[in-house]
């Protein structure tokens, strides 16, 4: 009828575009202190997009003093559920009026869901890093997978390794953390981190779910030069995309798992519940990703 169309998008400061949203929107959001780092926002967003959802991500600076008073605050103003991130994941987990499996193998949220005033909390990074792997045509129970790292994201992939049914086991600076997990985690088996190189022969995976080999932090010291061939070579950091560690192992010729598909992985259960529609990862989001972060 020669309506004339009018773009209801305009952009933001970073070139990315917004949605005008209507009153029945939906609303979640990454809690983290400091946030603006954080590339969920943007990853979110680019599903919003995609998906032509009602709806919003936004970030959601709180601090560790004010972080149960926000959260209840949310509920309240009618969001549908938050991401959780550093240093809140054990927080959120004490804050949850319900928890599910994965949530309580970890001991950490990373996702919550708010209905009817009640806060739901799930831990979906083990989710994110099996996905992943499987993701990059890898079968994560081909073998026993060595796990550097004990802190929160380790425990939730060694419950998901488990879960897939892989053997785990443990190396962590700090032994007594180790120790603890092997403990909440019956099964799991520790190593000295002092013989994490020695203990690469008697595993197919090997998991950095440390922060080392992240901008600003020294690489992690990994001699792969003895390792099995068949060994693969998964980094949790993706800051910068390819780790000291990634290069090594593909000069090593081995196959590796970059840390970025889990972001992505991870994030599919929680859009899917704020937002009614279970999001695609593919290259196309991706490459999106990719242009926001440092390659090297
Ligand atoms: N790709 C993703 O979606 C995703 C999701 C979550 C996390 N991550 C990555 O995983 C990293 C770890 O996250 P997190 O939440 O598990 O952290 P966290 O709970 O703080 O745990 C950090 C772990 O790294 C170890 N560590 C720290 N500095 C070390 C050093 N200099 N030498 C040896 N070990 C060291 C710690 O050992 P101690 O026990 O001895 O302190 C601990 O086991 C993050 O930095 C992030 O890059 C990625």
């Amino acid at each position: 009828m020669g309506e004339t169309s009018i773009d209801l998008r305009r952009r933001t400061g970073n070139g990315a575009a917004m949605s005008i949203l209507s009153g029945h929107a939906r609303v979640a959001g990454i809690a983290g202190w400091p946030v603006t780092y954080s590339r969920s926002p943007r990853l979110h967003g680019f599903w919003l997009q995609r998906y032509g959802v009602d709806g919003a991500y936004i970030p959601l600076p709180i601090k560790a003093s004010e972080f149960a008073v926000a959260i209840r605050g949310l509920v309240a103003a009618g969001f549908a559920g938050a991401n959780v991130t550093i240093p809140h994941k054990l927080a959120a987990f004490a804050i949850c009026d319900e928890v599910d499996a994965s949530a309580h193998r970890a001991g950490a949220v990373n996702t919550l869901m708010f209905r009817e005033e009640k806060v739901f909390g799930s831990n979906t990074d083990g989710y994110g890093f099996v996905a992943n792997v499987r993701a990059h045509g890898i079968d994560p129970t081909a073998g026993p997978a060595l796990l550097l790292g004990a802190g929160g994201s380790a425990r939730a992939v060694a419950a998901a390794l488990q879960d897939a049914g892989t053997k785990v086991t443990v190396a962590n600076r700090t032994a007594e953390r180790a120790e603890a997990l092997a403990r909440d985690l019956p099964g799991l088996r520790v190593v000295d981190w002092n013989q994490r190189v020695a203990a690469l022969s008697d595993h197919a995976l090997v998991v950095n779910a440390t922060p080392l080999g992240m901008v600003g932090h020294e690489a992690l010291d990994l001699d792969l030069s003895n390792s099995p061939l068949d060994l693969v070579v998964a980094d949790n950091v993706y800051v910068p995309l390819e780790t000291p560690l990634l290069s090594a192992a593909r000069a090593q010729g081995l196959r590796t798992v970059e840390g970025l598909g889990m972001l992505l992985h991870q994030a599919v259960p929680g859009f899917q519940a704020w937002f009614g529609v279970e999001p695609t990862v593919d290259e196309e989001l991706r490459r999106f990703m990719v242009a926001d972060l440092p390659m090297r």
